[in-house]
């Protein structure tokens, strides 16, 4: 059988590995975007007035929004945004929360399955939660001087989660040069492989 991004989705939206959550969401949410794609942006878990009602992640909220017109005006094509976690995640008091360690165990399969179809050149983890659960939970999260780590064929790369932004704690303009370096980053290594596939000399 051959799987498709739209057979993933679907076997996604039956998972009900967590009890919690499986009471909680409104719908699973999973990955969404171009296959294959240069980028994979990796978030936290959708938000309870985003991907929950949406069904898209980064959607519909003002972290998608964010993020999204950041995508944009870097000029940054061919992307698949996704989350550590399908389901929204909620405290007794309906607000959101952060994922459980045992939710993001839970639901580490599926985003291995979209990291494999996907197969992403540069892997952006939205966050330190993100980075750590990807690059390894002793690696210290510092966006402001990207430490690039390889994971399979692809570059590891920590960004702020946008959400940090809207809150106040990093500012915006330093936030768009961010992604003007990721843009950078991602040119540079596209015209390497160019430069290898053509037998490029050396510049
Ligand atoms: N929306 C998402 O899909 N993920 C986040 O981490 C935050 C908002």
């Amino acid at each position: 059988m051959v799987i498709t991004l739209a057979t993933l989705q679907a076997s996604m939206r039956e998972c009900c590995d967590c009890a919690a959550l499986v009471k909680c969401r409104s719908r699973v949410v999973p990955g969404d975007g171009v296959v294959p794609a240069q980028v994979m942006f990796v978030g936290i878990a959708p938000g309870r007035f985003g991907g929950d009602i949406t069904g898209i992640p980064f959607s519909g909220d003002r972290s998608g929004l964010l993020l999204r017109t950041m995508i944009a005006r870097a000029g940054i094509e061919d992307v698949f945004i996704t989350n550590l976690v399908r389901c929204n995640p909620r405290d007794e008091r309906g607000r959101n929360r952060d994922p459980l360690a045992a939710e993001i165990d839970n639901c580490r399969r599926h985003l291995e399955a979209e990291i494999a179809m996907v197969r992403p050149r540069m892997i952006v983890c939205l966050g330190a939660m993100a980075w750590r659960e990807l690059a390894g939970r002793d690696e210290v999260f510092d966006p402001s001087r990207p430490k690039i780590q390889q994971r399979g064929g692809a570059t590891l790369y920590p960004m702020y989660h946008p959400g940090y932004v809207i809150r106040g704690a990093y500012d915006a303009r330093r936030y768009i040069n961010d992604f003007r370096r990721l843009r950078r980053h991602l040119d540079k290594r596209q015209f390497a492989e160019l430069a290898t596939a053509c037998a490029l000399p050396a510049t």
